[in-house]
């Protein structure tokens, strides 16, 4: 594995640039938003010189690692010679599918195909292309260059070997990688979802108030962040759209999105990217 193309240039899409280039890989990092393209070289620069100053990293290896990523707003380009594409473009099924259409038709016959997905189904994603058992999950978190882990999710016909190089790959990258199974929400997100969304119920209730809330499961629990402070840096549309895939998946009501998650989202009220959410951030 050499040549790493990254699909989408936002919060996810710069990190796992970012921590491919600065582990020796040439990236190709697309977006159909060239503005984006622009705000993920600078994001990039920006974490690297957070690194360069805490000593992580040295001088050499800032410059090498901008030096591993070009950008390309076409996707053809950018694929051909890929060995592996990940994709981290935005959270909606009928753009990945289209996506891994594409990829399918454009990509050599071994090229890895990945998704970073929250949520969405690789065996559904897998299912519009010819190499089924070349398509996998790699679940990184938010920031990527500082969070360990990669959630690798085994589609219903990803192949045991590619389960194997995917692992492999993330340990290479100094993370470490936990093999999951293809169900809605993997494991993650199946377990922090209900969890949130327990906590806005929590306040819509009227059991606590919001710092209350956050406050027991930080002193409590020792959670580096509450639920409702988290939903607000993830995005409560985000949260809205993976608790409805677990309720569309699963077909339980437990799942049943909070009637305040749902007003708030339609209110606009999406959390810290709106600047209003369960807190201010004005
Ligand atoms: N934000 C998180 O904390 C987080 C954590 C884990 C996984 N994820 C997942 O990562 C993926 C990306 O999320 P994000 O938060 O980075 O989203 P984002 O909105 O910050 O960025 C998505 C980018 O994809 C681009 N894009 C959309 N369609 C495209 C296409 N057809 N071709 C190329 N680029 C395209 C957009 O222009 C945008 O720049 C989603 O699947 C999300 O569920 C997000």
């Amino acid at each position: 594995m050499k040549n790493i193309t990254i699909i989408g240039s936002g919060t996810m899409g710069n990190g796992i640039a970012h921590t491919f280039a600065q582990h020796g890989f040439q990236v190709s990092l697309i977006d159909i938003n060239q503005k984006a393209l622009i705000e993920a070289t600078k994001t990039i620069n920006a974490n690297l010189d957070r690194q360069l100053n805490k000593g992580v990293i040295s001088f050499d290896l800032k410059e090498q690692t901008l030096k591993n990523i070009k950008t390309f707003t076409s996707i053809k380009e950018a694929v051909s010679n890929a060995d592996l594409v990940i994709e981290a473009a935005t959270e909606n099924i009928d753009t990945k599918l289209s996506l891994f259409q594409e990829l399918d038709k454009l990509c050599k016959q071994e090229t890895i195909l990945a998704s970073n997905t929250s949520s969405i189904s690789i065996t559904k994603l897998a299912s519009v292309t010819n190499r089924p058992d070349r398509v996998i999950g790699m679940h990184f978190m938010n920031p990527v260059p500082i969070m360990i882990l990669v959630e690798v999710i085994r589609g219903y016909n990803t192949s045991k070997r590619v389960t194997e190089t995917i692992m492999e790959l993330s340990k290479s990258l100094g993370k470490t990688p936990v093999e999951v199974n293809d169900y809605p929400g993997f494991i993650a997100n199946r377990i922090l979802m209900p969890m949130i969304n327990e906590a806005i119920y929590a306040l819509y209730e009227g059991v606590a108030g919001k710092e209350e809330i956050d406050q027991v499961m930080k002193l409590g629990m020792a959670h580096p962040m509450g639920p409702l402070q988290l939903a607000d840096f993830i995005g409560l549309d985000v949260c809205l759209a993976i608790i409805k895939v677990l309720q569309d998946g699963f077909g339980n009501p437990k799942y049943a999105p909070c009637p305040l998650l749902v007003n708030m989202v339609n209110a606009g009220r999406l959390g810290k990217k709106t600047k209003q959410g369960f807190y201010n951030y004005e």
